[in-house]
């Protein structure tokens, strides 16, 4: 399969993880025979140094005509006193996301075993946690007219219109009917109108959908019952605020929100990138997690149908950790940097090495394939 790729680092340690994505990359191509053909773009903190803005013109057109985009992070401390919003680095991806009408974002959240540990909630209310949530991305109060009123004041505007609840909404319904048939609506349907709005728009989709059992919960109860029973979810569906900050706890349950992917989809190319962000404080240390970044390259394979690529990039992700193998946060037997992970998952692949199973040579003998 021939594939042209966006490659966009961005900020922080975008770039370092980006790196480790393309290797895997490299290495699906190698196994399995594809070309995959990488344009490295500016976005970010970097664009603005060069071009003076987050999300420069060629970015955006090369973007619209590759398959696929792999995208590091954005911020930058440098911008946390800009008086506005608009000239910051995360308008990157916010840019991106509005022009390539990419409504969709697809968060999946899975509990690891060999991780449970890290989890801050009990082992047993942590383990089997598999659930995903898809969070629009084109609208509501990220987008809305924002700005100062000349008595000081600030505001930024919520709207969202059926049509953009309906797309998403079957896209969720659909991915239900795929799983074990739920789908959660979050919002705030007591207080925000936006909220009812998604109600009665979902209400009507869900016709569609008669196997899948749909349930509503206002924000700050799901909040809550992410917490307490994680177990219970299985799709979520909410619209952009709300969306970004349950995916961030959500993510938390898993002990490192460095392992988790995402991918952006609607109606132009599709983006994938981790959820962790910029992450300036590790920038050029070799200390991130790269696994949320390859794991965003397997969602890469699923939509482009390769299937056994995508579930080849799981396996070895899996196993390296399940050997103990990992990045320092994760506290595992073996720290690797984050170079070094991008290697060996990338050797996994091509060589079709395993790892050893005895837990006393496995530091030393998995060292001398990096
Ligand atoms: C995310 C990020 C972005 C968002 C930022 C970088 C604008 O937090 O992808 O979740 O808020 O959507
Ligand atoms: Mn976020």
């Amino acid at each position: 399969m021939d594939k042209k790729i966006a490659v966009l680092p961005g900020d922080g340690v975008g770039p370092e993880v980006v790196e480790q994505g393309v290797k895997v990359l490299e290495a699906i191509a190698d196994r399995f025979q594809h070309q995959f053909t990488f344009h490295y773009l500016d976005v970010g903190a970097a664009a603005i140094e060069k071009f003076g803005v987050p999300l420069p013109s060629n970015t955006l057109e090369v973007c619209q005509r590759c398959d696929a985009i792999l995208f590091g992070a954005v911020g930058d401390p440098k911008y946390d006193d800009l008086s506005s919003v608009q000239g910051r680095p995360e308008q990157g991806i916010l840019q991106l996301r509005k022009k390539l009408g990419l409504f969709t974002n697809i968060r999946p959240v899975r509990t690891v075993p060999s991780l449970l540990h890290l989890s801050p909630l009990k082992k047993e209310r942590a383990k089997n946690v598999d659930l995903v949530i898809y969070r629009e991305l084109t609208g509501g109060i990220y987008f809305g007219e924002k700005g100062r009123n000349p008595d000081g004041s600030a505001y930024d505007v919520t709207t969202y219109h059926a049509r953009e609840i309906e797309r998403i909404a079957r896209l969720a319904f659909k991915q239900a009917t795929k799983r074990r048939g739920k789908l959660t609506l979050v919002g705030k349907a007591s207080v925000l109108e936006t909220s009812l709005l998604w109600r009665e728009t979902v209400c009507k989709i869900s016709k569609q959908f008669p196997s899948v059992k749909l349930e509503f919960l206002h924000a700050d109860n799901a909040a809550m019952q992410i917490i307490l029973n994680p177990r219970e979810f299985d799709v979520i569906l909410t619209d952009n605020l709300i969306g970004d900050i349950l995916s961030d706890e959500a993510s938390a349950i898993t002990g490192s929100i460095g392992l988790l992917p995402s991918a952006s989809i609607g109606d132009g190319t599709p983006l994938f990138e981790p959820i962790h962000g910029s992450f300036p404080r590790a920038a050029g240390e070799d200390i991130a997690n790269p696994m949320a970044t390859i794991l965003s390259v397997a969602m890469m394979m699923d939509h482009f149908k390769l299937y056994e690529e995508a579930s080849v990039i799981r396996h070895k992700v899996r196993h390296a950790l399940e050997k103990g193998i990992g990045t320092a946060e994760l506290h595992l037997d073996t720290v690797y940097s984050c170079s070094q992970m991008g290697d060996m998952i990338a050797h996994l692949i091509t060589d079709h090495y395993e790892l050893p199973h005895s837990n006393s040579v496995m530091g030393e003998r998995v060292a001398t394939i990096i």
